[in-house]
């Protein structure tokens, strides 16, 4: 099982094996250097960019006890970068605001706040998903930004700096991750399989590059399942294997929302997908070739010959139950809508509202 883990075995521990972030690494290791350091940042960038690694390189170098005032790494040797590496360090709190705890952790903090580290120099508050904390957590957290204790650091990440209230912007250093480079994931991958053991096609590596678009973490959990999948032997029809079985998935729920009229649900599939980034365009094409096996089949099961090629044994199964459930005028009419909306796709002023409209008006 240890290649599920891999994007935590892998967690960069100093600012140096972060890649692709230099601007970032640049302007906090000279601030380290010059001993500039603020009371609160802002780690924005998409998922999986390094945002939570370097809140904690960042940490650990605060609290370093070997690091030199005109040094910036922290040394992963002494007491305190040991404990913060194992999770266990007292003074560094985290809190993920995603959670229902996290709310809880929010009303906290300003009572934790008040008292000063127990035997660091700093005590640090990473608030992970920060866009997510409610009204009244912003309100608690904006009082104690206001007048941070100077043993307080306060690190604030997302994926959505824009909901953030912009009186917390105001007090917040920011700092903006990017996507990596695909190039640049792939290099991770293989020095990754090099330690693992595992086996690949260059070609393999790629589609799960491209497949992760620009985000580390899950570029090797992909990585992690596939090898355990393989036993270490990544080819690139394993991979496409893989993910033609995940896309599938994908379109086979929502079709079935469509069969279903759940209008509810189908929207909010439409905008979790693309929030995970999903390229809506392909999605959709993809849902329009799904009905077309849906409408041949409905008009006569004889013509699954015609599918044979595209579609696994399996797929072929879940087709047969899915005609099941509906008629061939209301698939008729989803293909019509659908092949409209791959049209609108290409100039919708709102990514998602094509889709939308369409389940709004067809699944009525
Ligand atoms: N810039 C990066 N350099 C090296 N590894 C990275 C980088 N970004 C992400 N990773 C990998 O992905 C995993 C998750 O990264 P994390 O810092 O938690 O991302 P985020 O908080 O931005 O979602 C890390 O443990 C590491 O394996
Ligand atoms: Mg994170
Ligand atoms: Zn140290």
């Amino acid at each position: 099982m240890v290649q599920l883990v891999l994007y935590r075995k892998y967690r960069p521990q100093t600012f140096s094996e972060v890649i692709n972030q230099k601007n970032t690494i640049l302007a906090l290791t000279n601030a380290l250097k010059n001993g500039r350091i603020s009371h609160a940042y802002l780690f924005a960038g998409p998922r999986g960019t390094g945002k939570t690694s370097v809140a904690r390189i960042l940490a650990k170098a605060l609290n370093c006890l070997n690091r030199k005032p005109d040094q910036f790494e922290p040394c992963n040797q002494c007491d305190h970068c040991v404990e913060i590496n194992e999770g266990r360090f007292l003074d560094l709190v985290e809190i993920d605001a995603a959670s229902t705890r996290g709310i809880d952790d929010v009303r906290e903090l300003r009572e934790n706040i008040k008292f000063p580290p127990l035997k660091a120099k700093y005590k640090v508050f990473i608030i992970d998903e920060a866009h997510q904390l409610t009204k009244d957590a912003f309100n608690a957290l904006l009082k104690t930004l206001e007048e941070p204790p100077q043993y307080v650091i306060f690190i604030l990440a997302t994926t959505e700096p824009e909901k953030l209230p912009p009186t917390v912007l105001s007090r917040l250093q920011r700092y903006d991750f990017r996507k990596l480079a695909l190039q640049d994931i792939i290099d991770r991958l293989a020095y990754i399989c090099h330690q693992e053991n595992i086996s690949y096609e260059e070609e393999a590596l790629r589609l799960v590059a491209v497949y992760s678009e620009g985000g580390l973490r899950d570029a090797e959990s992909l990585l992690g399942q596939i090898a355990l999948i393989t036993n270490n032997n990544i080819t690139k029809e394993s991979i496409e294997e893989l993910m033609g079985v995940m896309n599938f998935e994908k379109v086979k729920r929502f079709i079935n929302l469509l069969l279903h009229k759940d209008k509810e649900k189908a929207l909010s599939f439409i905008n979790e997908i693309y929030e995970e980034g999903a390229d809506l365009e392909l999605f959709n094409k993809e849902v329009i070739n799904y009905l077309r096996k849906l409408m041949l089949l409905k008009i006569s099961p004889s013509l699954s010959h015609i599918l044979d090629r595209e579609t696994t044994d399996e797929e072929m199964a879940v087709l047969f139950k899915q005609i099941e459930m509906c008629d061939l005028s209301y698939l008729e009419r989803l293909l019509r809508g659908l092949i409209e909306v791959q049209f609108q796709l290409k100039k919708a002023p709102v990514i998602t509202l094509p889709l939308e409209l369409f389940i709004s008006e067809e699944l009525g």
